[in-house]
């Protein structure tokens, strides 16, 4: 498995290649939540087709399962897996982890600063799953909560892109310079960038040949990165 790349293809077949515990964490953002059929202020209605963000939540299990089982199997003892999900899947996804082997560490909500338009209780926040591979291996930070702030990227290239800001964290917390991070569905490549420039490995894998193509070039160029 080369690293420092993006794979245009199906994350199971990145996985299947990968040697046993060859990785030191992984960092993940599923299709979930169905943002293929609405439109976001226009910005992301039109040719805006999100690979796999449309399934129902026995379809999204039956999706996820093996794939889950493949990065339990790629990473080393005592490594971290993050997940990031909304509250509507939050259960789903944590049972479909749990069922692959692996321990629950936390639940982190990701507080976003403002709620989205709407009546009732409206969305602030996402969450992402922390797990572990057998016992979990001790976190580098001190001085993280499990409510963290930070504002969404503002000229986003992708309509689920994580902030940068909010995976260094996650980076800094669960590897070291030169250990090797894998997502496995990249979208923007928010989580390869934020590795890079924090001196770690990175192995992505993406459907979309736009979005691939995308991340190839910012990759080399982080200026070209809203965030950056
Ligand atoms: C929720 S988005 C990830 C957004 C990313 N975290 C970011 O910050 O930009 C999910 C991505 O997974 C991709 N995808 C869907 N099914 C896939 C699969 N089987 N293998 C690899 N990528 C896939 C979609 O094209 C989409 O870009």
């Amino acid at each position: 498995m080369e690293l420092n790349k993006i794979y245009n293809e199906d994350c199971l077949e990145t996985l299947n290649r990968m040697k046993d515990e060859s990785i030191d964490c992984v960092i993940t953002d599923p299709p979930y939540s169905g943002l293929t059929s609405k439109s976001k202020n226009g910005r992301f209605s039109n040719n805006c087709h999100i690979e796999m963000d449309d399934m129902s939540e026995r379809a999204f299990l039956l999706f996820m399962k093996p794939i889950f089982r493949e990065m339990y199997r790629v990473l080393k003892m005592g490594s971290h897996l993050y997940c990031f999900t909304d509250w509507k899947q939050l259960r789903n996804m944590a049972d479909c982890i749990e069922l692959a082997g692996f321990k629950i560490v936390n639940i982190v909500c990701w507080n976003k600063g403002h709620f989205g338009t709407g009546a009732g209780y409206r969305s602030q926040s996402e969450y992402f799953l922390v797990f572990s591979k057998g016992l979990a291996n001790t976190f580098n930070l001190r001085n993280v909560g499990n409510v963290i702030t930070v504002k969404r990227a503002k000229d986003s290239i992708h309509p689920h892109q994580k902030p940068t800001e909010l995976l260094k964290i996650l980076i800094e917390n669960s590897t070291n310079e030169n250990e090797v991070v894998y997502d496995a569905f990249a979208g923007s490549g928010s989580t390869l960038i934020s590795a890079k420039a924090l001196k770690r490995n990175f192995v992505g894998s993406e459907l979309s040949a736009d979005y691939c193509d995308k991340i190839n070039k910012i990759i080399n160029e982080p200026s070209l990165f809203t965030q950056e």
